[in-house]
């Protein structure tokens, strides 16, 4: 049975946790004084061994991508914290900034220490006021103690740290979106390669990591890149925050080595709410293909869930029992994608909008057989045509739902209506 390994999440309970002094009591802001007196290649370095893997969804390895920026060019390097959590059912970064923004705070300076940047953002979701306020707090503390500013603990390295809010658009957590966006134009997502870590902010190198990723970074630091790897499995190290929501009985979030299953996770959050059976869930998010209880086994980390068809993404896992219609789900998460996509490329910004219409009229029992096949066809001519990772991710529940539900959705037309009673289903209420 794996165990739960509370790092990030360790002081969340505490009444003070996202203070400095809270953060200091638990041996905070000892990993910046042990980087700064380090080499910075040698951090590089130490993330490389750690095993890190972005844990923003997508996974790539943390050292590599620092590893890529050109060092002594005597050009500005930055970095850019995405902190733009949107993915339908992602609700980690959030807790975790108000809780312990210190970690992310501390992550920052020993990031941009290794990358040689004197100048770092943290751009974060415009909605969440209550995080922006949190993080503005930590900052000024930050600053008044000397951690961030000139000289940093007398060690000669300067960083500078802005705070800049976004303004709600999902799009905007795509990375080349939210360097759009933060140097003042609309965001829309930027042709790749270039990738960021060559030409990024102001077409200067720039590291662009997840809130989370950048919080893991002192403890590798001050624990070694040996203890981080301890953890999770071959190719899939150290732990993560994985969301647990919907129809269980504790939802909230459980930080754990990856590798751990649902099953066990389940057992953790007190198993499914009111006892109810399970029926579908998603391993990351809605962008990544939906699960059922066969999946209940599937070690969750970045090899395992891909084997088994889906993503390990955000580590969202949205659990569904079985008073849920997946046809109203997939219908909900669709609209979500069609409001959400920027109109840069026909496909997703055509393909969601008729992909909505036709789930709704399937929902409705108002379909036909031939509108199965629409909307599979529809989703064919989205993934691997649209622009940026949105219009895949937006095919992801409708083509998984249609492979493990498809007499769900013949159900709808031949009775003329929903089979499930929306008023049964606590999920909507
Ligand atoms: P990606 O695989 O294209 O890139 C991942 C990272 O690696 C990026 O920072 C990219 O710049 C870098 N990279 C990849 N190849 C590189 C190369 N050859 N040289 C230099 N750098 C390279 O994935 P993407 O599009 O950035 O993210 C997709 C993921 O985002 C999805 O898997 C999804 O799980 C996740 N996601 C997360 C959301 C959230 O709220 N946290 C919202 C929506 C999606
Ligand atoms: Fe915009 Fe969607 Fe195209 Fe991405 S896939 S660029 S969100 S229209």
């Amino acid at each position: 049975m794996t165990t739960l390994t509370p790092i990030l999440t360790k002081n969340w309970d505490e009444a003070d946790s996202f203070t400095r002094a809270g953060y200091e009591r638990g041996g905070g802001y000892q990993a910046v004084r042990t980087a700064l007196g380090m080499n910075p290649d040698d951090i590089i370095q130490a993330v490389k061994d750690s095993g890190l893997r972005g844990r923003g969804g997508a996974g790539f390895p943390t050292g590599m991508k620092w590893g890529f920026i050109p060092q002594g060019d005597g050009k500005p390097h930055y970095l850019v914290v995405n902190a733009d959590e949107s993915e339908p059912g992602t609700c980690k970064d959030i807790p975790l900034m108000m809780a312990n923004p210190h970690a992310l705070v501390e992550g920052v300076i020993i990031t941009s220490f290794a990358i040689r940047a004197n100048h770092a953002f943290i751009y974060v979701r415009g909605e969440v006021l209550h995080v922006i306020r949190r993080l503005q707090a930590a900052i000024a503390e930050a600053y008044e103690a000397g951690y961030l500013g000139a000289n940093i603990l007398g060690s000669g390295y300067d960083l500078e740290l802005t705070l800049h809010t976004g303004a709600g658009a999902y799009i905007c957590g795509e990375e080349t979106a939210l360097l759009d966006s933060l140097e003042g134009y609309r965001g829309q997502p930027r042709l790749k390669p270039p990738f960021p870590a060559v030409a990024g902010l102001y077409a200067a190198p720039t590291v662009i990591n997840n809130v989370e990723s950048i919080a893991s970074v002192p403890s590798i630091i001050g624990n070694g890149a040996e203890w981080f790897a301890s953890m999770g499995t071959e190719k899939s190290k150290g732990f993560g925050i994985f969301s647990l929501s919907g129809h269980v009985t504790r939802p909230g979030q459980y930080e754990a080595p990856l590798g751990i299953t649902l099953r066990e996770l389940l057992e953790m959050a007190g198993g499914m709410r009111n006892g109810k059976r399970l029926k579908f869930w998603t391993p990351g998010g809605s962008s990544t293909p939906i699960f059922t209880e066969e999946h209940l086994d599937v070690p969750l980390d970045f090899e395992s869930v891909g084997a088994a068809g889906s993503m390990l993404g955000t580590r969202a896992l949205q659990i569904f029992d079985e008073s849920t219609c997946v046809v109203r789900a997939v219908l909900r998460w669709t609209e979500f994608y069609a409001h959400e996509s920027c109109g840069k490329c026909t496909p997703c910004r055509e393909g969601t909008y008729w992909l909505k219409q036709v789930l709704a009229r399937l929902e409705k029992g108002q379909g036909t057989e031939e509108d199965l096949g629409t909307i599979t066809d529809i989703a064919d001519n989205i993934l691997g045509r649209s622009f940026c990772a949105l219009g895949d991710g937006a095919t992801s529940p409708i083509t998984s739902s249609v492979q493990y539900f498809r007499d769900e959705y013949l159900k709808h037309f031949e009775i003329g209506g929903c089979p499930f009673d929306p008023a049964a289903s606590t999920l909507w209420a």
